[in-house]
């Protein structure tokens, strides 16, 4: 049993392998927090000391206690306008307008396996994988219900957490904000990392101290954003990739998103995590119910990179519902930026043609296949081939690319329309639009109002029919712009501040639909690159488009800092063409590899321009994709340095679950003449087995690049020697020269 319940002290425990999270109710009923970090037995009941800070309002039963104060209890889901001034879940108003809610203990349950979030993607649970408590907290005079969900999988080191809220009054009930969660860490000194980033440069790591007053971590967009992503880690000061002390807290939400980190009065610090509180107002009529999104929690005491290691294996077996999580997925050639909307049935034929012979797998026609869509201000909605672009239409298509040995993949953009399609023209009230205004354009598209039943069912049919007809393996779904202007035409005055939720609710429904029907179609999520890069849609998308840029120096931080909570099988990554059309650098082709297969692989460039020699290339790249692929999706990730701070190289390293093979990546960023020798010290192998050097590919233009090549393999090393001494580097020259070490556990 992961969950018990001392009655006496009415302290309930949920342990995981090597955490302990702990909770108490009060004698007036609060539901407090004690603990939550490293395993431990017993009650932690010791951590929770009143003392008087003036100012901190009693409740009325403890008016004579001033040591007894909402204010500095640490709670597990607050109340509101009773006497806490940290920041807070939940903003109710009952009939006359009234603002407030004190939360009491009603009754609790310990289920076996994983609840689930209704509405929304959240983690599942294979037979006794996991454990689900549920506590009932109540505010007796409006009658709000709020169920607080844990799952609890002991054996991953991961909580769960949910909430419901539920009107049992017998009048209306506004809610203004419904966090998932508060997570209060009564002491300690904490960092804040964070992902925050823009178009083309998405979640850069940031760490930053946590220091008195609020940090917040938020999305307005309707969308999480390049931005800010909805994940947070709070690290101790001298918490390292190796050791310290770490929480993560990971929402699964597609959309406007909030996260506060509070260091209060006390010491402490807050975590209130959730749906964003602006354009968000949401009427519970009686016996009525809110769901929140859920919210994944880790904690390790063994640092940053053993936190994200727990990530990553939870959302390949526990979030990722595509049976293709865990399949080497097809090495793609996406006709985007070879083309952009400039091409027609022979052009992609021959791109496709030419990937054929380089052992590429599927090809992925992007943007422009359908309606008028010869440019962005046009034809989005109108998902119909255009013929006279593609004569004989995508079934001819299909049936060259298949002939080919090929897979075919699609793009798709389902939630969005152009003022100039046949869509918008039939259903105008479709789009996000607010009345009396013109609306505000974002890629000269608007926003479908996905919160509509019909609209999600005409996609539905529509996108049902598109994979009905066609042999499609793969879609690419994208969604191009931020929303303004929300305001369904379907909903009254009185429910407008629903219209952003239900907006995400309706995606996912569709997402649900179609995943459910076709399971067996790839689907890559993309949002104008990563602006939707989150738990949320990794339930339906095993892998989604990291970022628009796919230059192969600024791939190393964003796809660095998208390690700290997700998978590389997530992460899409390709070869594009040099000059780099975001950037103007140009990068060896092989180390545009090297960054791409720490991704799921492809290629995005008209391979027909390449030179004899470059052909090759990609010919043994996709070889070593395949040899390395199982390795590099699957095994435990390692970040070897940091992009942030070390701009002359970033390294990474992929172990197998067993130990038995390690692949060690590094691309050099900064030549320097005469430069000291690169170090790396290894990680995650076994200390007393030996390792023997199968692989040693240097890639880089300088003349002295390959020197080590041959002597390297076949040497055997110790584990122990790779982690504690390091393996040295040979000096690389040229404009980012890479290297790529496969190592195999040798027998004894
Ligand atoms: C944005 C995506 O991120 C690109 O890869 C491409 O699909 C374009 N949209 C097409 O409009």
């Amino acid at each position: 049993m992961s969950i018990s319940f001392q009655r006496d002290e009415g302290i309930f425990a949920l342990n995981t392998q090597n955490t302990t999270y702990q909770m108490q109710i009060d004698p007036l009923g609060y539901l407090r927090h004690l603990y939550y970090g490293r395993r431990v037995s017993g009650s932690m009941e010791h951590l929770y000391r009143p003392v008087d800070f003036g100012f901190s309002p009693n409740p009325y039963p403890s008016r004579y206690t001033p040591q007894i104060s909402l204010d500095t209890m640490p709670q597990e889901y607050t109340g509101c306008n009773a006497g806490d001034f940290r920041v807070s879940c939940l903003t109710v108003s009952g009939r006359e307008g009234a603002c407030g809610a004190e939360l009491r203990y009603v009754s609790h349950e310990i289920l076996p396996g994983k609840y689930a979030v209704e509405g929304m993607p959240s983690a599942f649970a294979g037979d006794g994988e996991a454990e689900t408590l549920v506590v009932t907290l109540a505010d007796e005079v409006t009658g709000l219900e709020v169920a607080l969900y844990y799952g609890v999988y002991e054996a991953q080191d991961i909580i769960t957490r949910a909430a419901r809220l539920r009107n049992t009054g017998t009048g209306a009930l506004t809610l203004e904000r419904a966090a998932s969660l508060c997570l209060d860490i009564p002491f300690g000194d904490w960092d804040l990392l964070h992902f925050q980033g823009r178009h083309n440069m998405e979640r850069q790591a940031v760490r930053t101290p946590v220091t008195g007053g609020i940090q917040t971590v938020s999305s307005r967009r309707g969308a999480s954003s390049h931005q800010h992503n909805p994940f947070v880690i709070l690290a101790g000061r001298d918490t390292t990739e190796e050791h310290g002390d770490c929480y993560g807290l990971m929402l699964a939400y597609s959309g406007s998103h909030r996260t506060d980190i509070e260091r209060d009065q006390s010491g402490g610090t807050r975590v209130v995590m959730g749906i964003h509180d602006e354009q968000f107002r949401w009427t519970l009529s009686p016996g009525e119910w809110f769901q929140t999104p859920e919210v994944l929690l880790t904690f390790t005491h063994q640092g940053l990179g053993q936190l994200s290691r727990s990530y990553h294996r939870f959302i390949r077996s526990n979030l990722c519902r595509s049976p293709w999580t865990n399949r080497r997925r097809p090495v793609l050639i996406n006709n985007w930026e070879a083309t952009y909307f400039d091409f027609d049935t022979e052009k992609i034929i021959s791109i496709a043609r030419q990937a054929s012979t380089l052992g590429v797998e599927m090809l992925v026609l992007d943007d422009g296949w359908f309606g008028a869509r010869d440019d962005e201000n046009r034809g989005l909605g109108d998902w119909f081939v255009n013929e006279r672009k593609l004569p004989g239409g995508l079934s001819r298509l299909i049936a060259e690319v298949n002939g080919l040995g090929m897979k075919f993949g699609l793009w798709v953009e389902p939630e969005m329309v152009n003022e100039d399609s046949d869509l918008y023209r039939a259903h105008p009230d479709w789009a996000l639009t607010l009345p009396g205004r013109e609306p505000t354009m974002g890629r000269n598209q608007l926003v479908l109002d996905m919160g509509r039943p019909e609209v999600v069912n005409y996609l539905c049919d529509r996108l049902s029919a598109l994979l009905d007809t066609y042999h499609i393996d793969y879609i690419k779904w994208d969604m191009n712009r931020s929303l303004t202007d929300v305001y369904s035409r379907a909903l009254p005055p009185e429910r407008q501040g629903e219209a952003a939720h239900r907006y995400v609710l309706g995606v996912y429904d569709l997402l649900e639909r179609i995943t459910a029907r076709f399971p067996e179609v790839l689907l890559e999520g993309c949002a104008g690159g990563g602006g939707r890069f989150d738990a949320g849609m990794l339930a339906y998308c095993p892998q989604i488009w990291c970022s628009d840029d796919t230059d192969a120096v600024e791939r190393l931080t964003i796809q660095y800092g998208t390690s700290f909570g997700y998978p590389v099988s997530a992460m899409g990554a390709h070869v594009s063409a040099c000059p780099n059309h975001q950037t103007g650098r140009t990068v060896s082709l092989d180390t545009r590899a090297v960054v791409a297969m720490s991704g799921t692989f492809g290629y995005e460039l008209d391979l027909n321009l390449l030179t004899e020699e470059e052909k090759a290339a990609v010919r043994r790249q996709i070889q070593r994709f395949h040899r390395y692929g199982d390795l590099i999706r699957q095994g435990d990730y390692y970040r070897l340095s940091a992009p942030t701070q070390n701009t002359d190289y970033t390294a990474w390293q992929t172990v197998s679950e067993d130990r038995g093979e390690a692949l060690v990546s590094v691309v050099v960023t900064h030549v320097r003449a005469t430069s000291p020798l690169i170090c790396l010290r290894l990680r995650g192998l076994e200390e007393n087995a030996l390792y023997r050097v199968r692989e040693f590919a240097v890639f880089g233009t300088g003349n002295a690049c390959g020197d080590l090549s041959g002597q390297e393999e076949g040497r055997v090393y110790s584990g122990g020697g790779l982690m504690y001494g390091g393996f040295v580097l040979p000096r690389l020259y040229g404009d980012c020269p890479s290297i790529q070490i496969y190592l195999e556990r040798a027998a004894k």
